[in-house]
């Protein structure tokens, strides 16, 4: 053994252990890794040594190197040694080619101990072990986590990913500019974390949940192609594709229009497809207008690997007895149809009744159930309750040839309010697939399903609290054409119209979304009114931003993708907290620094800040 780990050079390794080769037999080599298994067999003993490139097995030989021998004997997983051999090939019947390594082994005739492991570990981090612990243990320990196969190609990918990403933007003239993280309220729909300020007592940062205003300024400062690996965070409620710090791709570039940079976006993407994944994709990719999104498959980020559309009835069925579907048109709701081909033999009646599956997943939705239409031999069809009665020949026969219904079909019908209908048959729709065997497995990776989403409406109506609110955020352009030139048309005309913004949808999940922006002071001004932001509010939150507009705001416009869902996709994986070193769990803790946590009277006092927690409050609310 000789030196001690104190003394020890890092400098003294030669190779990665996941490096070597059958090229490499009788070289002398210098490996420094994790204990992954020992294996004593009588007389010999192997270690699997791992590093971040690999593992190799060290074969230990007492006759051929006692010291070493002496120190094998005593190593526990997870220590963390430095091994000093020669390699050879391994014997036929010894070849594993389930390994990179798996025709050599490494002969040790020295091994020094770095670092023991003093602790029980809490879980095994040998790959064999991989898939059976639970995730609070892994995030708790994160750093044993982080030695495994899995982590450790997911961080690689998500380097490779930001690589590739810095290589295509540095070659289109972008320019990488950091933002402040301290600064005002940024509007992009979720709760801001606060940072109180000590200096100015009384007066608190936010977090950004976005660097939305700060590119807008760039362009202003004349920067023209901006971006950054940008950090933001957002205080809502979690699930396994949102965190609350989470890393955008932000871009924002002057003086193009939407068309320049949907194709820019587009040579991104595949760049990044073809350097991560090897994939060619095929571009332009296709197009849906967010009305016919909705129209179609009842959300704005659909899943377009399959079929199973949603089909519109209402016209058919408004005139008829059966009061669900005619009094839901009459209401000026909507009756639309999923229809399921060979979905009579793959769901039952009590799937769809109270209490079934298929009920419950529209049931989640809001919807108070789903009337069904089983299509027989003949065009016969098959309903329970007052559907058949009501319905007559003609509409039979319409409601079939626009279902595209044929003898085995299922129909399933969604009535009511527009908004539930399609909440309730988009949860349905995605259901059903994953049911039926017609979305590829997460990791299946052959099949990418890009779509952008254009002609978003400028906002949407907020019922609780009465008023409209930014669909994006309220800097997006509205179309001109819906506009209008005439300022005094503004105020009339916006509410309805079109924004210019545009989403990048993967695979049912949205990846990215941006638009161009407002250039002009005063529709901003007009924007920010038809929110319902009073004049002098709007003023004290944007006035820098429209003093900016006017003071040469060039025409500008931008996106960002979500980084980790990017990454999430490109490896997989169903979780971003798996595309993240180090994330939080679904109640926004890091469970390795058990962060939130209190902090000292002391520091509340200097920040002027008196909490009104109390610890009734915590286990009333538990
Ligand atoms: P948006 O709010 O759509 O747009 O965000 C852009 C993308 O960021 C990702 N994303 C998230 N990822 C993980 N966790 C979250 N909590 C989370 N929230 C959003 C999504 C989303 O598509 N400033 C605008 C962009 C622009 O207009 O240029 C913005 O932030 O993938």
């Amino acid at each position: 053994m000789g030196k001690s780990a104190i003394q020890m050079r890092f400098t003294m390794r030669s190779h990665g252990c996941g490096d070597l080769r059958a090229d490499h037999a009788g070289h002398d080599v210098q490996l420094c890794g994790w204990v992954d298994r020992r294996r004593d067999h009588g007389g010999v003993i192997f270690i699997d040594l791992r590093d971040r490139s690999g593992t190799v097995q060290i074969t230990v030989d007492p006759d051929l190197g006692a010291a070493a021998f002496a120190v094998a004997e005593h190593l526990r997983n997870e220590t963390v040694i430095q091994v000093e051999g020669t390699v050879r090939e391994r014997p036929a019947d010894a070849i594993n080619d389930k390994l990179t390594t798996g025709r050599v082994e490494v002969l040790a005739s020295a091994i020094t101990v770095l670092n023991s492991v003093k602790g029980v570990l809490p879980f095994a981090v040998s790959v064999h072990d991989e898939e059976n612990t639970r995730e609070e243990l892994r995030l708790r320990h994160r750093y044993l986590d982080l030695r495994r196969a899995r982590m450790a190609r997911n961080l690689q990918l998500r380097h490779a990913t930001v690589r590739a990403i810095r290589g295509y933007l540095e070659g289109e003239g972008f320019l990488e500019v950091e933002t402040p993280v301290l600064t005002r309220s940024t509007p992009e729909g979720a709760r801001d974390y606060l940072v109180p300020s000590r200096v100015c007592g009384g007066e608190w940062f936010a977090l950004p949940q976005s660097p939305q205003l700060f590119k807008q300024l760039l362009m202003v400062g004349g920067i023209e192609r901006y971006y950054q690996i940008a950090r933001c965070f957002r205080d809502e409620d979690l699930r396994a594709d949102r965190q609350p710090e989470f890393t955008q791709l932000d871009m924002e570039m002057s003086f193009l229009d939407q068309e320049q940079i949907l194709a820019l976006n587009e040579g991104l993407i595949a760049a990044i497809w073809q350097q991560v994944k090897g994939v060619e994709l095929p571009l332009p990719f296709p197009r849906l207008t967010w009305h016919e999104a909705m129209e179609r498959y009842g959300t704005d980020r659909p899943d377009t690997r399959y079929g199973l559309e949603l089909v519109t009835v209402s016209d058919i069925v408004a005139g008829m007895g059966f009061k669900v579907f005619s009094g839901a048109v009459a209401a000026g709701g909507a009756v639309k149809v999923i229809a399921v081909p060979g979905g009579n033999d793959a769901i039952s009646n009590v799937r769809i009744k109270p209490g079934g599956d298929v009920f419950s997943e529209a049931q989640k939705a809001g919807a108070g159930g789903l009337a069904f239409i089983r299509v027989r031999e003949g065009g016969e069809i098959d309903t329970i309750g007052a559907i058949k009665d009501n319905l007559s020949e003609a509409q039979k026969a319409e409601l079939l040839a626009r279902t595209n219904a044929q003898p085995g079909t299922l129909l399933l019908f969604g009535a009511g309010d527009t908004a539930t209908v399609n909440k309730a048959l988009d949860r349905v729709r995605q259901f059903l697939a994953r049911e039926l065997g017609l979305v590829p497995a997460e990791r299946d990776n052959s099949s990418w399903n890009f779509l952008w989403v254009v002609d978003f409406p400028m906002f949407e109506f907020n019922a609780d609290e009465n008023r409209l609110e930014a669909l994006h955020h309220p800097f997006c352009a509205p179309n001109v054409a819906d506009l209008g030139s005439e300022a005094d048309q503004w105020a009339e005309r916006l509410p309805t119209a079109r924004a210019q913004a545009y989403d990048l949808v993967l695979n049912g999940l949205e990846l990215g979304g941006g638009s161009l922006r407002i250039h002009d002071s005063a529709l901003q001004r007009q924007v920010l009114q038809t929110i319902g932001l009073p004049t002098e509010e709007a003023e004290a939150q944007f006035g820098f931003l429209m003093e900016a507009l006017d003071l040469g705001a060039p025409p500008h416009g931008g996106i960002a993708f979500g980084l980790d869902r990017m990454v999430m996709l490109l490896a997989g994986e169903e979780s971003i907290r798996d595309t993240i070193a180090f994330p939080k769990t679904q109640q926004a803790r890091c469970l390795l620094t058990q962060a939130p946590a209190g902090v000292s009277p002391k520091q509340l006092q200097e920040l002027h800040v008196a909490s009104t927690w109390e610890e009734a409050e915590a286990t009333a609310g538990r």
